[in-house]
């Protein structure tokens, strides 16, 4: 059983060759805004704060890293980075453990500190744990990891919903120097099995079954289909979330069981800054998921500081992210951030319809939650349920709202603000990535009366720099007026971004690095306003968001191209009012095959959520004779993007196409179809 703001900082400051002026003003109240800037010299305000953050970087980063982590050992070079290159190093000679930085450290000031609610699947029946106890149970799965064979460099895959033991798994494996690559807990067997062969685990983590709105999933029997073409794994451990058995192999480990043969001290790992820390797998426009790999110092770094200072995070204050463990939103802020902080962190198991509509708000009121960070697909689900939901429910203790993982709407915005917030809590929309291990644009940090525009990320974070570029000329300089929009690049390295992809570091290059040399390249687009705040326009790449969920529209292709009777298919993202995008394929059949459509339908849907997840399931396909393709046998995605999107005067040049008569037929499928 379970255990159981400011001014706009330097948004309008583009200046590129001006560096950080000693403004001459001391003495002021800087240490209040951000105590370890204290000693920045000419830093007075939270606008000069910024401004220090970029110019004089190394500084920087240098004094909060002293002050916010842990040392073994003391770093002795801030960076060595060179993003051309595809290099970016941080903190080296240094030595930590992640997990005394997020454990260990509070056990010896404050033992019984909540650090985790669990909030289960089950209404009104939370589980806390405090500081001492999750050691406890960390140090016990350290031993257990190491007993069984688990070493300094290996990677372990966790396959978990979100609950104390995934958090504690992440955290053994930081504690002896494993990497962890968690793997989404609503991803197939088939996605499952692709991303611990690409890791090379040899140890995977699960529970028996999982339990989220209701129902049961399970979780160990997708484990041990995945497991069949793994060769590399010679041991699952099984932890207990429901109380029905389920068959154990010879591989399978009751986790449990064994954890309580062992010592509640576990000797942590002495690890390099630029030790890997974990990978964590993300959709790209290839078919194929990468494997991002975050290293150990900077990324820890990162996420303490953006959780403290975009949520204006308090001790004592109950943090709640509901993303699931297995984003990157629930590494940096359910599990990273908020325990570095020494915070309490709420760790959400179920979803926001269940058992009603009320879910979020009732939690909010029974943990007395202080800081809400949630989906935009969520929230645009829960206005269409009216205000009545909301309002049965008490949220006097909230004090900041966030929104990530995609664009939030305005009216999404509003209400969020206006009836959850009731027009008093700031809410911020914050911009980042799996890339980016932290958020990067922001509204806040900022004076805590400045502006903030429904709908827009705002505000560079400490020590980020974005630039626009011309999206037209790769390689090109960044656009340095306002009212403007480009391709969002970051233009100076930071702690928290990814080093490299996991088997793949010339992709990482070629993606991130080479589209324009020596800026780190988001694959976002960015509206500048005239106030010099960003907005983010959406991809710029073949990726869509799906409810939040990144996928790119060549991994649906390369599944739907598997299907038996498909010849070729071309999928494409739409608006969607609740999911933000949708998925609409183009499919076009073997014309040597007679089949019913609606037979193909079927196949494709459970070949998507076998494959994929049951997100990946298109919510249109439409049958066609044939494709628009440029005479080199390209398909144009533009003109069937058009098409969807009802934008029939901006076709743009057809003259390429082999046969400008297909798109009447596209046209024409299309209205059909809807
Ligand atoms: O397109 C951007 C969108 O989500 C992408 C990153 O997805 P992922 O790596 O899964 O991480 C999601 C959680 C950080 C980005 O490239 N995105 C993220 N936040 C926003 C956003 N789009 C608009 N507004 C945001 N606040």
């Amino acid at each position: 059983m379970w255990l159981s703001g400011g001014r706009m900082a330097s948004v309008g400051r583009q200046s590129f060759g001006s560096c950080f002026r000693v403004l001459g003003r001391r003495g002021c109240n800087t240490a209040a805004v951000m105590p370890e800037a204290a000693g920045f010299e000419g830093v007075s305000d939270r606008s000069d704060l910024q401004d220090f953050s970029v110019c004089s970087s190394d500084s920087f980063w240098a004094a909060v890293a002293r002050q916010r982590l842990s040392w073994i050992r003391p770093f002795h070079t801030v960076q060595d980075c060179d993003l051309s290159q595809g290099r970016i190093r941080w903190f080296e000679g240094g030595k930590l453990n992640v997990s005394v930085n997020c454990l260990d450290r509070h056990v010896h000031t404050c033992p019984e500190r909540v650090a985790v609610i669990w909030e289960r699947d089950e209404p009104k029946s939370e589980v806390k744990l405090s500081y001492r106890q999750l050691l406890e149970m960390t140090c016990r799965l350290g031993n257990l990891l190491r007993r069984r064979g688990v070493k300094k460099g290996d990677c372990v895959t966790i396959y978990m919903p979100p609950c104390p033991l995934a958090v504690a798994s992440m955290l053994a494996c930081a504690r002896i120097g494993a990497a962890h690559n968690v793997v989404f807990a609503g991803f197939s067997a088939d996605a499952l099995a692709e991303r611990i062969r690409d890791a090379q685990s040899s140890t995977v983590i699960t529970v028996n079954q999982g339990v989220r709105g209701g129902k049961v999933i399970e979780l160990k029997k997708t484990v041990d289909a995945a497991i069949q073409s793994c060769p590399t794994v010679q041991q699952v451990f099984v932890a207990m979330r429901t109380e029905n058995p389920v068959v154990m192999t010879a591989k399978d480990v009751a986790m449990e069981e064994e954890m309580a043969k062992e010592d509640t001290v576990c000797e942590p790992a002495g690890m390099d800054s630029e030790d890997t820390l974990f990978l964590l797998y993300t959709s790209g426009s290839t078919g194929k998921p990468k494997g991002l790999v975050h290293t150990q110092a900077g990324y820890l770094l990162y996420a303490a500081l953006t959780h403290r200072y975009v949520f204006s995070y308090h001790d004592g204050d109950v943090f709640s992210c509901v993303a699931d463990i297995g984003w990157i939103t629930g590494h940096s802020y359910s599990v990273y951030g908020p325990l570095a902080n020494g915070g309490t962190t709420v760790l959400f198991e179920s979803t926001p319809i269940y058992p009603d509509p009320g879910r979020y708000w009732e939690m909010v009121q029974r943990l007395k939650i202080n800081q809400f960070y949630g989906a935009p697909t969520a929230i645009r689900l829960l206005l269409k349920y009216g205000d009545k939901w909301v309002h049965k429910y008490d949220r006097s203790t909230l004090k900041t709202l966030g929104s990530v993982g995609e664009p939030i709407n305005t009216e999404a915005w509003e209400w969020y603000h206006r009836v959850v917030g009731q027009g008093r809590c700031p809410v911020v929309d914050t911009w980042w990535q799996t890339e980016t291990g932290g958020i990067c644009i922001a509204p806040r940090p900022a004076d805590p009366d400045a502006e903030i525009v429904p709908g827009m990320a705002m505000r560079p974070f400490f020590g980020i720099k974005p630039v626009l570029m011309d999206t037209e000329v790769y390689g090109s300089s960044f656009v340095t007026s306002n009212d403007t929009s480009g391709a969002l690049c970051i233009a100076q390295p930071w702690p928290g971004m990814a080093r490299t992809i996991h088997n793949d570091p010339q992709r990482f290059t070629e993606t991130y690095c080479q589209p324009y040399p020596g800026y780190f390249f988001t694959g976002d687009g960015a509206y500048r306003s005239k106030e010099g705040y960003y907005q983010i326009t959406g991809r710029l790449d073949d990726v869509i968001n799906v409810s939040g969920h990144r996928i790119g529209t060549a991994e649906i292709e390369d599944v739907l191209n598997q299907c038996s009777a498909v010849a070729e298919s071309a999928v494409i993202g739409f608006s969607h009012s609740i999911k933000g995008q949708g998925i609409y394929a183009f499919v076009v059949l073997k014309k040597s095959i007679d089949v019913q459509e609606a037979d193909v339908t079927r196949q494709i849907n459970d070949m998507a959520s076998k494959k994929i997840a049951k997100y990946a399931c298109p919510d249109y396909i439409q049958f066609a004779q044939r494709l628009p393709k440029t005479r080199s046998g390209k398909i144009m995605r533009r003109v069937l993007r058009k098409v969807v999107d009802s934008e029939l005067e901006g076709l743009g040049d057809l003259s390429t196409l082999d046969d400008p008569e297909v798109v009447q037929e596209i046209i024409q499928g299309h209205h059909d179809l809807l």
